[in-house]
């Protein structure tokens, strides 16, 4: 292979620059393709990440596959994910398959948008969920969380079994309905409520959706199609109405356009500012898009750290004497202040994040000719990102296949090189960095320190093994965990 150099548009300056690199795609290492499937049937469906992770240990950390005729390329050295997510919007856009069954489905927010449409949602997005707002909405996220620890002390006090993965659902239902649309839909307790089951069964068919390998929907309308169709109309009803009540509101309490107390609150007090012209479906799409994006995103990855915790139950004890330390008296955080001392739980969601992410791929596109490590990707490259690449790599992570929480605690800062906060990338990266990290952050401490205060781990004898199962995020397949209560 010799030195090759092309000359491509950068999309920021729309100046001709001179690309160099060595290799082109067909020069990568890869499975072998068969004739008219490409590796197409040597992917897991329902565990696409699975059988691309086997690949990376394979193949290293820049190979290709095909899916038919159409080449994928697929990176998971960290600096150069890094630079990747960096890139977006200008150079990288994200892959439009799951987009625009998102967009079908009436999801349409910040995260389906590119470009200046993007920009203009981001904007909308960051108030409506920034630290302030989280602060705000903290009073409810304590009576949340009381409501929780109160449904399993009562069961376990009558005797009932408790269903972990149902409930930890239901409370980050109840967190981003409360957050995004400023109501309270109480999943908790109720089974029933007509909004809850839209939800559901919207983001139901988006997994299933995502999943299927012919997009039928679009050529024949099932029963289930026209009941998803449904609950997308009924959910931008319920919001229109929503904000509806919320403008009367902030027009009745005009402090809450200095202290809005959710981010619908937030939102809306930010498209009334001058200069500012989001429009009612913004505020509709990105209140959806908060409820698909906190939902399932928050609640599994509670729900794999309890899986590593009860697989590790040296660290469970760890966690508890800490959240006794922290809570002392209390039963449940209900001071803000308290977020911050819990060092051994910060660091057991870390790891579990290594081990076990809720996305663990990015689904990318070039938009202009590029260069990615040294090789040539022409424009509409499709890239996967690995967000776990380093994970595994025993260099960046020794003893890599052990829940090891301690090695994300350090005496001092370690320097950029040794940083396992920058080898990872659980909330994405760059411009488009997760705006709801900090929302999700304080409920899985909340959440995790109130189970470890009051509750003893021990594992189901009778479960079957965990499963990773993709669904649009990778989901454990249960929580087999029985509840105990402390002495
Ligand atoms: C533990 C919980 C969560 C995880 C692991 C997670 C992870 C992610 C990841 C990996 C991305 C893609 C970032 C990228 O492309 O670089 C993302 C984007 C996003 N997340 Fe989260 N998220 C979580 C919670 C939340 C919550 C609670 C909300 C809403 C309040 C939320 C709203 C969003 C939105 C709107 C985007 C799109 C941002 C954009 O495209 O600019 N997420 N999240």
């Amino acid at each position: 292979m010799s030195d090759t150099s092309t000359l491509a548009i950068t999309p920021e300056t729309e100046q001709p620059v001179q690309l160099k690199y060595s290799r082109t795609i067909a020069d990568l290492p890869g499975p072998k393709p068969s004739p008219f499937f490409g590796n197409l049937l040597q992917l897991d469906r329902k565990r696409i990440h699975v059988t691309v992770e086997n690949w990376i240990r394979q193949f290293g950390p820049i190979f290709r596959f095909k899916i038919l005729n159409h080449n994928v390329v697929v990176v998971s050295d960290y600096a150069v994910v890094s630079s990747l997510l960096r890139e977006r919007p200008a150079g990288f856009r994200r892959h439009q398959a799951g987009v625009t069954i998102m967009k079908e489905l009436k999801i349409d927010g910040v995260f389906g948008a590119e470009g200046e449409a993007w920009r203009r949602q981001r904007k909308l997005v960051m108030r409506g969920m920034n630290a302030e707002v989280v602060r705000n909405f903290f009073p409810t996220m304590v009576s949340m969380t009381e409501r929780l620890m109160l449904r399993w002390k009562t069961a376990l006090e009558a005797g009932k079994p408790v269903n972990v993965h149902r409930d930890l659902k239901a409370m980050s239902l109840d967190v981003i309905v409360a957050l995004a649309m400023g109501f309270d839909l109480n999943a908790m307790d109720t089974d029933g409520n007509q909004l809850q089951r839209d939800i559901d069964g919207l983001f139901m068919r988006l997994g299933q959706r995502m999943n299927a390998i012919f997009p039928h929907w679009r050529h024949v309308r099932l029963p289930r199609d026209r009941d998803a169709d449904a609950s997308a109309g009924r959910i931008e009803f319920a919001v229109t109405d929503f904000i509806q009540k919320t403008r009367e509101r902030i027009k009745n309490n005009p402090h809450l356009r200095q202290k809005p107390g959710n981010m619908l609150e937030a939102m809306i007090v930010a498209s009334e500012e001058d200069g500012n012209d989001f429009t009612d479906q913004e505020l509709i799409g990105n209140a959806i898009t908060a409820v698909l994006g906190g939902e399932d995103t928050t609640a599994n990855s509670i729900a794999w750290l309890i899986n590593n915790l009860v697989q590790n139950p040296a660290a469970a004890a760890k966690l508890a004497a800490e959240a006794d330390a922290v809570l002392g008296e209390h039963r449940f955080i209900q001071d803000w202040e308290m977020l911050s001392e819990l060092t051994y739980l910060d660091a057991s969601h870390n790891e579990s994040q290594r081990l076990k992410s809720v996305a663990p791929v990015f689904g990318l596109v070039s938009n202009e000719d590029c260069v990615v490590a040294d090789t040539f990707f022409p424009k509409n490259t499709v890239v996967f990102a690995s967000a776990v690449g380093a994970s595994f790599d025993e260099n960046h992570f020794p003893q890599s296949s052990q829940f090891l929480p301690e090695r994300w605690i350090f005496d001092e800062k370690p320097d950029e090189g040794n940083d396992p906060n920058r080898k990872l990338f659980p909330f994405g990266g760059g411009t488009r960095l997760c705006p709801g990290r900090f929302l999700a952050l304080t409920e899985i401490r909340m959440v995790i320190a109130m189970l470890m205060r009051n509750f003893e781990l021990e594992p189901d004898p009778k479960a079957l093994p965990v499963k990773e199962v993709m669904n649009f995020f990778m989901v454990p397949s249960g929580v087999p965990v029985r509840l105990k209560l402390r002495a």
